[in-house]
Formats: C-alpha cells, structure tokens, sequence
C-alpha cells in the first residue's frame, strides 16, 4: 500500500544508508522493500515508536535486510525468483520430511552428508536438522541453550561442513531446515557474558531484575515450563547479583523483543542461516516471544507483531524462505500463528499440528475416534498459502493440549480423561502395550506429559518382550495407520527420525547426568546402522515397517488430491471407531479419495450411503490406492479391519 509517511521515511532511509550498501546493484531488493515497507514501518513503529531512537533503529533494520540480501549466494537467489513465480510450491503433495538430531542419525554432519541416499532411498525430501548451533558442553536442552547463533557445534562439525550439506542435499532436491532459536540464548552466549559483566546494553537484551518485585508479579499469572527441572521463571545470577527471566532451563535466558535491537539482532541470524543454505527456519518457541505481567505471557499479541515483521522482511532479502512456527498451545491459539485476519499466511507459512498428534494418540489409546472426530471438528480454519506439519512423534513430549470443552463434548471429564491417557502411555494402566514415561510432572496442576518413542508407545516393545508374532503384528499395523493419518491429512508429514525402522526406547540417557532428569532423552535414539539393514530382510519388522511407510511415501506423492488446499472435509460417521475424511482434487473435483481409518481391534464396517452424495463411491468400484488392492465388502457394506486403513478412489 502506498502510505505517504512510510514512503517519505523510506526515502530518507534509503538516502542514509551506508555507502558500500548504496553502490551495490540493488533492484530485486528496492522492488520488495517498497512492496513491503509499508507493512514493516506500520510493525516496527506499533513496536518501537515511542522510543527517541525509533529512525535510527529503523535504519539500522534496513542495513541488516540490504547487506544480507547483498550477501545472497546467486544459487538462492535464483530459487526465491523461482519460488515467487510458484508461491504455491510448499503445498504440493510432494513433499515428505523427517526431523532429526545429526548425531543420533549419523554421528555429526559429515556422517549426515554421507547418508543423503537414506532419504532418496524412502522418498525423504525436507530434513530438519535439530540444533547443530554452537552450546554448552553439559546440558544444553538438546542444543535449544545457543551460545553462538553463527558457529556450528564443533561436535556436528563445521559451518564448511553445513554449507557442503546444503549444496549435496539442493542437488538431491531436498529442502534443509534449520532451527532459529529465537526466545532465549544459553547463559553462555556472549550477549550474556556480556550482561554479567555490567554492560548495561547487554543487560537490555534479556529481561533481569534487581529485586523479586516485579518477577513475583509475573509469576502470579506465568505457568512453569519444565517443574521438575526447573521450577519459577526466574533465575538468580550470582555474577551479576539479578534475577533474569529463564521460562525454560535456568541456563536459557530470554530475550527482551521490548528491545528493538534484539529484533534486529534475530532477523539477521534468520537472514544469516538462510544465506547459508536453509529453505526453511524453523522458529522455536514462538509462542513466548512476548511477556506482560498478569498474563501467562503466551500467546500475546505482540508476539504475532513481532513474527509477522520477521515474515516482512525476510521477504525483502529471502523471500524463498519459509517460516514454521513451533507453538505448542491450545488448538484455537496454534491457527494464529500463520496470521490473524489475514488471506494468506503472513507470519509463518507451517506449523506444527499438535492438536492432531495428540487427538490420534488419544484415538489409539481409546481405541474410539469421538475426541478426534471432535477436535479436528473444531480446528479452525487454515488460511491460504498456509500448511500444517503433521506428525506423530518429535523429539519433544506428547501435551495432552486439547480443548476441555472438545473432551466434554466426547463424553469425558477431562481431568479423569487426560489421567487415563497418561496412564495408559506410561504403562501404569493394566491393559496397556505402552511404554512410555512421564514428563514435566506438574505437582500444583497435576499435569504430566509423556514420552517415548512412536514404536515403544504403540506397544511394539512390550510386544516383542513377550515374543508374541499377534502383538508384534498388531503394533506394526498401528504404526502404518498413524502414518497413513499424516499423509493423507493435508499438509506435509513430518516423520521423526528412526520411526520409519521400528525404533525403540533408548534408556542409556539415565547414565548421562546431564540427560538423566529429562525423559526426552527417551526417544533421541542413536540410529543402529547395522540393525537398519533388515530393512532388506523380507518379514523383519524393519522391512514391513520401511516398505509401509516408503510405499505411502510413494502413493501420496502420485496424488495430486493430497496437495493442501484447504480441500478436506470430514465425514461424520455413526460408527465411533472409524475416523474418516475426503480430500478432493480442486483442479478436477471428480478425483477424490476417501481416507479411513479403524482404530479399534475389531474389523468396522462402513455404509457407503453415510458419505451421501460426495464423491461417486460405489461397492464394486473401490479400490485402494495404498495397496493397489480392492477393499472387503461383506452385506453391501465396507469392511475395515482391525488397526487398519484405506486410502480408497471411485
Ligand atoms: C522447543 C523445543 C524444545 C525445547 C524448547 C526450549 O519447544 O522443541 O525441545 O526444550 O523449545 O527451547
């Protein structure tokens, strides 16, 4: 929009701008900045404005986006032109991706680089590769606590290796993400040793008090994060004689976006990995980007201000590049963080689908879909341009995050709900597979999360103790429908890493100090190489499991249906075990596919006149995409087996 004070200021900005900037060729970068200066001079000044400083900073801001843009490699370049002309490319059925610690996968980088035929092998083409960022040698949260936003980690390698990574994987065609830890930095980052020293500048990046006046006051509303590790939001730091705010681990400070500096600081370091190969940034925590007193400082609008400028000028310098949002909160909160009041994404494009996860561990556990059925009900709508990750494990703990009034309206009181499930994850339920631990038990609220890994939670490990081929058999097939859920969803699949091997809990962190307090530690295996083999040995449970998941991988990306356009629409079915939808193509709207899923132990049946007159689904026609096979019918109605699903055309 063309806005007269915007304009006369970015004039005058442009005017002042350093020298070496002025004289560089400059015309993709000024066609986007005027495109977009509007919007982030409205941001930055609802932010800023009222500081005396306000036109230097916003100079300084346009500095940062000019020499990053300036720094571009031409290759990146090239791609943003790309990616502009096809802005709806990230929505395509085609891509499938897998998160991953690159030690645990493959020792560090280099070992990561060797193993890109892995993920072209199983149809892999987006890898996230957790934190490879320079921190702390004892506990670092897995690499969350960055003491070093530019340097990677001497244990994951080098910044040459990285680069080396992201060329060889460009060439593969697959995208690289990479982790921007933007609420927090370890006590060990410069910026902090700075703080500790006295420098006043650097006390400003972080929020640190002299008293406990006023984090008393934000402790009131401020839930806690980790309980059991550590308790409060504030640390004491003896250097200093302060308390600074640490929401997460007392080594992880958090920083003040109050500061327009630290805005600045973070666009560049997101402009920085993004120069250095990244497609995707995946911003950490962005729920808790802003803090008010009297709140639970989540979720404030703020933080939405401040993601959204992100987005606007990223743009400006990278606009091939996307945002995921890691915000794992309430249902309704998560949709905001693609934009509110917006068409098309404005803040990230993906976010991850925590709502979905934990309603499909919800149906396994019950074996009943109502609280999924209800849940996906009540999931607001996506904007434009904007896709879900979906995903059924991470390395993180499974929140049981659903909506209270979602688990009434399913027949539970959700209290005695969320109680059962945690039991049943955590083994102490009687009739449960699981093997899973509990997470950041909360003695004031009761809450509790959960660990473990996808095989060990769906009762794989239990199933093998005892030797039994059923069990085995039955944990297998539940593997491969949850799996079929996040392909067929509508938005691009998030495997996590050794999930597509069977992989069980790892116990050895509780020899670790450093680990042993944290049962995530539970599900960051170590891939066993020599054991991932029997992914080649017909019958082994490597090989039903890879082939499963690799031959999803394959159908879903034939299916042009499964792009994500907003084009899923759910089926209400009177049968409480199935779990059903239609996802159609917009381009040819006969093409539909009808995904459904049985997560109950007994075979389901499915009358074809429930789905009225979507679609033109007929006994005699069906057929299954998954398996190339036609569905069982038995007295004119489907037949879905126990654990089991179909991906079924017309
Ligand atoms: C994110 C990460 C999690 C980490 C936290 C604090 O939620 O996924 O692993 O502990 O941020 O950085």
């Amino acid at each position: 929009m063309y806005e007269q004070v915007s304009h006369s200021l970015l004039n005058e900005i442009l005017d002042e701008l350093k020298p070496e900037i002025r004289k560089q060729d400059l015309r993709h970068f000024y066609t986007r900045l005027g495109a977009n200066f509007y919007a982030i001079h409205s941001l930055f000044h609802v932010l800023y404005g009222e500081r005396d400083d306000f036109k230097e900073q916003m100079i300084h801001l346009v500095e940062v986006m000019a020499s990053q843009y300036i720094k571009r490699p031409d290759a990146l370049e090239k791609l943003d032109i790309e990616r502009e002309q096809d802005h709806n490319w990230f929505l395509s059925q085609e891509w499938v991706g897998m998160a991953l610690y690159s030690d645990g996968f493959a020792g560090n980088l280099k070992g990561l680089e060797e193993k890109l035929s892995y993920f072209n092998e199983l149809g892999i083409n987006m890898v996230h590769v957790m934190p490879i960022l320079k921190c702390p040698e004892g506990a670092s949260d897995g690499g969350y606590a960055v003491s070093d936003f530019r340097d990677i980690d001497p244990r994951a390698g080098s910044l040459d290796d990285l680069l080396s990574l992201a060329t060889s994987m460009r060439k593969r065609g697959i995208l690289l993400t990479l982790d921007v830890v933007l609420n927090h930095t370890s006590n060990e980052h410069l910026w902090a040793q700075k703080a500790r020293q006295g420098e006043t500048q650097y006390q400003d990046y972080y929020y640190i008090f002299e008293n406990r006046e006023i984090p008393d006051m934000f402790e009131e509303t401020m839930p806690e994060i980790f309980p059991q590790t550590a308790p409060g939001n504030f640390t004491w730091d003896e250097a200093m004689e302060k308390w600074v705010m640490t929401v997460f681990n007392n080594y992880q400070w958090d920083l003040n976006y109050c500061n327009p500096a630290v805005f600045i600081e973070m666009l560049d370091i997101i402009l920085f990995w993004s120069n250095h190969g990244a497609d995707i940034i995946r911003l950490d925590a962005v729920a808790f980007l802003w803090k008010k007193i009297g709140t639970t400082s989540q979720n404030q609008r703020e933080a939405h201000l401040i993601l959204q400028l992100m987005k606007d000028c990223c743009q400006v310098t990278a606009p091939g590049v996307l945002f995921i949002a890691e915000a794992i909160v309430a249902p309704v909160e998560i949709a905001k963080y693609f934009g509110e009041d917006a068409v098309i994404a404005k803040e990230c494009e993906i976010a991850y689908n925590a709502t979905y996860m934990a309603l499909l561990w919800d149906a396994v556990a019950t074996k009943s879909t109502k609280l999924l059925n209800q849940g996906i009900q009540s999931l607001p709508d996506k904007l434009d341009r904007a896709t879900w990750l979906n995903y059924i494990r991470c390395h993180d703990d499974i929140g049981l995050g659903f909506d209270d009034t979602d688990i009434r309206l399913s027949g539970y009181e959700p209290q005695a709900h969320r109680k059962f499930l945690v039991d049943y994850y955590t083994g102490v339920y009687d009739d449960s597979p699981a093997r899973g631990q509990p997470f950041g038990y909360n003695e004031k609220s009761g809450d509790v999360r959960i660990s473990g890994s996808l095989a060990s939670l769906i009762g794989l490990e239990a199933a093998l103790e005892r030797n039994d081929p059923v069990e085995i058999d039955i944990a297998i097939k539940k593997i491969l429908l949850l799996n079929s859920m996040i392909f067929s969803f509508g938005g691009m699949p998030l495997l996590y890493y050794g999930d597509e091997l069977g992989t069980l809990n790892d116990y050895s962190y509780l020899e670790d100090e450093n680990k042993a307090m944290d049962s995530r530690w539970l599900h960051r295996p170590r891939i066993d190489w020599d054991k991932a083999e029997l992914r080649f040995q017909h019958g082994s449970i490597e090989q039903r499991i890879f082939d499963g998941v690799k031959n999803m991988i394959a159908v879903r990306k034939r299916i042009s249906a499964f792009a994500d356009f907003n084009n899923r629409e759910l089926l209400h079915l009177q049968n409480p075990h199935l779990f059903a939808f239609l996802r159609t193509n917009l381009d040819r709207p006969g093409e539909s596919i009808l995904v459904v899923g049985n997560f109950d132990d007994s075979p389901q049946f499915l009358e074809l006149n429930e789905l009225g007159n979507r679609g033109n689904f007929e006994y005699g026609r069906l057929r299954d995409v998954y398996s190339g096979k036609s569905p069982n019918l038995f007295n004119d109605q489907l037949v879905i087996p126990p654990n089991q699903f179909y991906w079924l055309t017309d």
